[in-house]
């Protein structure tokens, strides 16, 4: 048996599998976050650790299976969010995390200091609010009384490694996205380190994500109710991890998560890079491997805005329902899904949704089918950023996340996208790309490949619509033109 243990934002979860990778037992810890100010998002880290405690235990007790059974623990968890511990190994203040935007000031320095061209081609990105770097040199500027006892950076999960196995380190999924690292080499940049004045022995050790980083200590076991020794292996970032869960770890392969955000995901067999870093571009968890991400913030969110506002109270089925006799391109109505700003392909916290084109013939059927689109010619701009970087042939699409439960959603993605979309039968996520990669760690399977091909089979499938396709091409042509004809609007 193995483990996967999910450090989110909302809940700590784990999750057993046998060596099969079938699903054994699962069970989630919930907390939340705070926002003392506007921007800020924050969390206590004994969140995690007492949500981690648990959840094992509540596992072990449904499965009834005896702990010298499991062979291996695999970590993942919300990525970006910076844990400061002092010499002592004491947490300094709160987490700050991944969906704090405080940093803009920080992060125009990163890219004056270095030369936002020089770090894009280090790390594959640009600095944005989320990542982990300016977030260190906010707390350098405004809490210099914390910033002089600091000794270690971590990222959310590697404290609970921290926890179980007494030691620090990282895998190298989840460190990309400090933005810290040299992408191409998968280690620290020391010219970013020492261009941002970070010590060189802040971070800790970088992992390949089935690598065993250490053992369950005592007072963890005891915490747990797992046993001493235990390995614990590296892991991965929760976007790398859940995309090994979907079986997304080769190129060609793309996953496609329409949650309340949307998220496109990329393996790549180097370390590509999109030259004005509209993309981000980070290490896999899969040895030797890359990816690219897009991210849209608003995705089945947009959906859920829309239901709650103008259909309270209508079920999603009976209002896509209604779509479902609507003309593809829904007779000139477009939707502007930025209802959060974006991420991908405008990084732009000011962005806004809007409804463009409506007439008198316009019903509730054209504005949710117009939502419907709008969503998937948002994700193709993600898409066709990651043909242009080099990826070359697209040939699967996997989707996941509540919007691709949508029958209707599903065929719009595959004609837009004009790309075969297919479900699979994993969905618990991240945490089960980590029981897998903790699996490969411990020699049940050869390679993370090995794994997938094992685990994960193909439930359902789509294929573009010929008839659609023209329509949506034309359509996704006026789309593109939308953002920066309205931009001098959002404000
Ligand atoms: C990835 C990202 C989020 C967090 C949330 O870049 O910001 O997916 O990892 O869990």
């Amino acid at each position: 048996y193995f483990l996967g243990i999910d450090v989110s934002t909302t809940a700590t979860k784990a999750l057993l599998i046998d060596s099969a990778g079938k699903v054994i037992a699962v069970h989630s810890t919930t907390y939340g976050f705070e926002t003392p100010h506007p921007l800020w998002s924050e969390q206590d880290p004994a969140l995690w650790w007492n949500g981690t405690q648990r959840s094992i235990r509540a596992v072990l007790d449904a499965s009834k299976i005896d702990p010298s059974q499991i062979f291996g623990v695999g970590l993942t968890g919300q990525m970006h969010g910076l844990v400061l511990l002092d010499a002592a190994k004491n947490v300094l203040r709160p987490a700050i995390l991944w969906n704090d935007q405080r940093t803009q000031a920080q992060c125009d320095k990163i890219h004056q200091r270095i030369g936002r061209e020089r770090f894009i081609q280090i790390t594959g990105n640009v600095a944005l609010t989320g990542f982990t770097a300016p977030k260190i040199l906010w707390v350098k500027e405004n809490e210099p009384e914390i910033y002089a006892r600091a000794a270690h950076v971590l990222l959310p999960k590697d404290y609970v490694r921290y926890k179980l196995t007494g030691e620090f380190a990282m895998d190298v999924a989840d460190g990309a996205g400090t933005v810290l690292m040299d992408l191409q080499r998968r280690d620290w940049s020391t010219e970013v380190l020492s261009a941002l004045d970070i010590p060189r022995d802040w971070v800790p050790p970088l992992y390949e994500g089935p690598q065993i980083t250490g053992r369950l200590t005592p007072a963890a076991a005891e915490a747990t109710g797992l046993l001493t020794g235990t390995p614990v292996m590296a892991g991965g970032g929760d976007q790398a991890a859940g995309a090994v869960g979907m079986g997304v770890v080769k190129p060609g392969v793309v996953g496609l998560t329409v949650g309340t955000s949307g998220v496109v995901f990329a393996t790549t067999p180097a370390a590509l890079v999109e030259p004005g870093g509209r993309l981000h571009a980070f290490c896999h968890a899969v040895p030797g491997m890359w990816h690219f991400m897009g991210v849209m913030l608003s995705a089945a969110g947009s959906l859920q805005w829309y239901r709650d506002t103008l259909a309270p109270g209508v079920g999603f089925d009976e209002l896509v329902k209604e779509a479902e006799s609507i003309p593809a391109g829904s007779e000139g109505l477009q939707f502007l899904p930025y209802l959060s700003g974006e991420r991908t392909p405008h990084p732009d916290p000011f962005a806004r949704g809007a409804f463009i084109g409506l007439t008198v013939r316009h019903g509730r059927g054209h504005l949710t089918r117009a939502v419907l689109e709008g969503v998937a010619y948002g994700l193709k701009d993600s898409f066709t950023l990651i043909q242009n970087a080099g990826l070359g042939e697209i040939t699967q699409v996997r989707a996941s996340g509540g919007g691709t439960k949508s029958r209707l959603w599903r065929q719009i993605l595959a004609s837009v996208l004009e790309a075969e979309l297919v479900t699979v039968n994993t969905t618990e996520g991240a945490a089960y790309g980590a029981a897998l990669l903790a699996g490969v760690g411990a020699g049940n399977w050869k390679d993370v490949d090995a794994a997938c091909r094992a685990a994960i089979v193909i439930t359902g499938k789509e294929n573009p619509d010929g008839a659609q396709v023209d329509s949506y091409r034309k359509g996704y042509e006026i789309y593109r033109d939308l953002y920066p004809t309205l931009k001098s609007t959002f404000r």
